[in-house]
């Protein structure tokens, strides 16, 4: 046993135990933050957990900062707290939110504790320095081995790992999240009559989605869908239209048309009331596109970029993958039919799949099962959501 004990009287068990149930509840999080790691964090006074936090969506507050704010809304005063115990080690650098380790200072906490140290090189440690230098002690935990979950990054965030991959880091490209609803048959186009549209998923699945538009840099969409579905790719409430994504078309020869919705103006009032919003429109096609066709789309607000085909004479996947992460785009939502998901597979593009099952009997055009048994499903997760199946699990 170490000096920790003494110092604060906690045994290494209780830690350990703290941090499988905040690693148990982090990795519930994890199609909602992935690229980002499953992280825990609970705020301590005298060895009794006063609040604790998770990373729970891409963009929003870290662990340690949700822990943070619930402790100070708790009745616990602030000079009491004593211990930080977070999986992972704060960040240090500034993403889409603060440095979490300026948070960590600030509280005025003098002990963390953390289970594992930040994977990628460029930080690894860092946090740790920054803690030590101004004085704080910070203790490095290592997991137990359990049948339970440990903490430890292949545990709770292999994903992370993956992104995290040299791989990656030499040619990087955003995370990208293939999501489709299918029917009973596993079809992406309903029967004729569905109902009274032609949505296969339900209510509760559809707001799920607009919480997820919300919460991606940019919607990616074939011409197919374009010229069947006219969509119109907005960020609708509940979703956050705060900062709407990009919206993406792969279309080879410029034939969507400049009336397209995704040109339409969105309600003026629902704008207001920052309850719709659209970003910009990207248009992929071949180099050297039909002049006349260019014009009228720019003409209407898109930005169109000319593609390099890859061997089967498409359009470069990768290459459009490149331009979006030099566009500063690092996770993406394809919503497209089955052939351009199925060129995202083909091309191991994908990292994330979630399935929409509605009770919608029959169905048009193709399935993508053969797409589904053939992926090794990592972290995978049934669930309900309203009368819908939802499947969801990272590659
Ligand atoms: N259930 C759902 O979740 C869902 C979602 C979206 C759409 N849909 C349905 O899907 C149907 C359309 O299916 P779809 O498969 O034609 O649509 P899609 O996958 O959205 O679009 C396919 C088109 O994208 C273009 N494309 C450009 N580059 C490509 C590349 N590298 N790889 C593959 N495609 C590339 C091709 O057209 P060009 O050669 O002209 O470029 C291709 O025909 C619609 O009826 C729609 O209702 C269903």
């Amino acid at each position: 046993m170490n000096h920790l004990i003494q110092a604060h009287e906690l045994q290494e068990e209780a830690l350990d135990h703290i941090l499988r149930d905040l690693a148990v509840e982090a990795f519930s999080a994890r199609f909602e933050i992935a690229p980002n790691p499953c992280v825990g964090a609970a705020v301590l006074s005298r060895g009794r957990i006063v609040a604790k936090g998770i990373h729970r969506f891409w963009g929003g507050p870290h662990a340690e900062v949700e822990a943070l704010s619930r402790a100070a809304a708790s009745m616990t005063p602030k000079e009491s707290w004593d211990t930080l115990v977070v999986t992972l080690e704060p960040c240090s650098s500034t993403g889409k939110t603060p440095p979490c380790v300026e948070a960590v200072l600030a509280s005025g906490i003098k002990h963390v504790v953390i289970g594992a140290l930040d994977p990628d090189p460029r930080h690894r440690g860092q946090a740790v320095e920054i803690l030590r230098a101004a004085g704080v002690e910070v203790t490095l935990l290592e997991p137990k081995l359990g049948p339970d979950y440990a903490w430890g990054l292949p545990d709770i965030s292999q994903h992370f790992l993956n992104w995290n991959s040299s791989e990656r880091l030499r040619r990087p490209r955003p995370w990208n999240i293939a999501k489709w609803a299918q029917t009973r048959t596993g079809q992406l186009i309903p029967p004729q009559k569905v109902g009274e549209g032609r949505w296969i998923s339900g209510p509760t699945s559809l707001a799920e989605v607009q919480l997820l538009r919300g919460r991606v840099d940019a919607i990616l969409t074939g011409y197919g869908t374009v010229r069947d579905d006219d969509p119109r790719l907005s960020v609708r409430a509940p979703g956050d239209a705060s900062s709407p994504p990009l919206r993406v078309v792969f279309d080879s020869y410029l034939h969507t048309p400049p009336d397209a919705r995704l040109f339409a103006p969105i309600d003026s009032s629902a704008a207001a009331a920052g309850l719709e919003a659209a970003g910009p429109v990207v248009i992929f096609t071949r180099p050297g596109p039909d002049a006349k066709r260019a014009r009228s789309l720019l003409e209407v607000g898109a930005e169109i970029v000319a593609l390099p085909p890859d061997d089967n004479g498409q359009l470069s996947l990768w290459a459009a993958s490149a331009w979006l992460w030099n566009r500063g785009v690092r996770r993406t939502l394809l919503e497209a039919g089955p052939t351009l998901i199925q060129s995202y597979s083909d091309h191991d593009l994908l990292d994330q799949v979630r399935v929409y099952s509605g009770d919608v009997a029959g169905g048009r055009g193709a399935s993508l099962g053969r797409l589904l048994s053939e992926h090794r499903q990592n972290a995978r997760v049934d669930r309900e959501s309203g009368s819908d199946v939802v499947l969801e699990y990272f590659l």
